[in-house]
């Protein structure tokens, strides 16, 4: 087995490979004048282990002309697994995104690994699909903070309870209501943040509305110091600049979206998954 890296996850591709000691292999990845993808797999191993989180159109391009080009079995680590949050037709005639990457993957794919996917409901539009959680390394990153970590939603309260055990802190959440998909409003709830040091905890950071809307409350209910923390930092539309100026004093992330705020890697939690699949 070697292992093929993406464009979209270098860092964390080589990170794998050193833990599970594989060949990174040989691929060429090419942009034509009129800016078609081009891709050339130089190996001639039996199995691959393919690393590349989904975080653009072309990614999914990549993908699929990466699974063309390789021989054999193929077990593919998405750590951000986009289009996730077109999970349902929300409204009729709407296109289950999720539904079409998971038939894409799956009919080449054996297995796929991915990390906190949005939604049960996107992990059931796989058929062989393990899903891990990286809420317990948040924990771990914060652990001996004088912090209290909040959810900006119930939604996500279960995966903050389980980042918040790890790191040894108080936890709580907010209530959101999502008005579209740029607009939320976090709606009064009373949290004991006051003089307190608050780290706002969600799976993903994409616009960054719900994170400035969460900030504005805790500041509100006079909370000392905010900061954030998420798994995937996709960071949209100049987010981070959105976040600071709400008052939010740090950025942390993981790695399954390799931005400057990932300080936390998800590499030793996808090795282990992997080797376990491989016994
Ligand atoms: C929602 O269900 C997610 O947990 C995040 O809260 C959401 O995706 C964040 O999006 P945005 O940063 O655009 O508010």
């Amino acid at each position: 087995m070697d292992l093929v890296i993406c464009p979209s996850s270098p860092t964390l591709g080589k990170k794998i490979a050193e833990i599970l000691n594989l060949r990174i292999a040989n691929v060429q990845y090419k942009r034509f004048p009129d800016s078609e993808l081009y891709v050339r797999a130089e190996s001639d191993e039996k199995s691959h282990l393919v690393v590349g989180s989904v975080c653009s159109n072309e990614d999914v391009v990549l993908l699929n002309l990466l699974f063309d080009a390789l021989k054999g079995e193929i077990i593919a680590i998405i750590p951000y697994m986009g289009y996730a949050r077109q999970d349902r037709e929300f409204l009729k005639g709407e296109a289950v995104s999720i539904r079409v990457l998971a038939k894409m993957l799956e009919e080449r794919a054996d297995r796929v690994l991915t990390v906190n996917i949005h939604s049960i409901k996107a992990k059931e539009s796989f058929k062989r699909l393990t899903d891990l959680d990286a809420m317990p390394l948040i924990g771990n990153h914060f652990k001996g903070r004088d912090i209290v970590m909040v959810s900006p939603d119930k939604g996500s309260a279960e995966r903050v309870k389980n980042a918040a055990k790890v790191a040894n802190c108080e936890w709580d959440w907010l209530e959101k209501k999502r008005i579209d998909a740029q607009t939320v409003e976090i709606t009064p709830k009373n949290l004991d943040v006051a003089g307190k040091q608050v780290v706002i905890v969600d799976d993903i950071i994409s616009t960054g509305g719900t994170v400035v809307e969460a900030t504005k409350k805790l500041y509100e209910l006079g909370a000392k110091k905010v900061e954030t923390a998420c798994v995937h930092a996709v960071l949209a539309e100049f987010a981070p600049i959105k976040l600071f100026s709400a008052g939010i004093a740090d950025i942390t992330a993981t790695d399954t979206i390799e931005k400057i705020y990932s300080r936390i890697s998800v590499a030793e939690l996808l090795a282990k998954e992997v080797k376990g699949v491989l016994e």
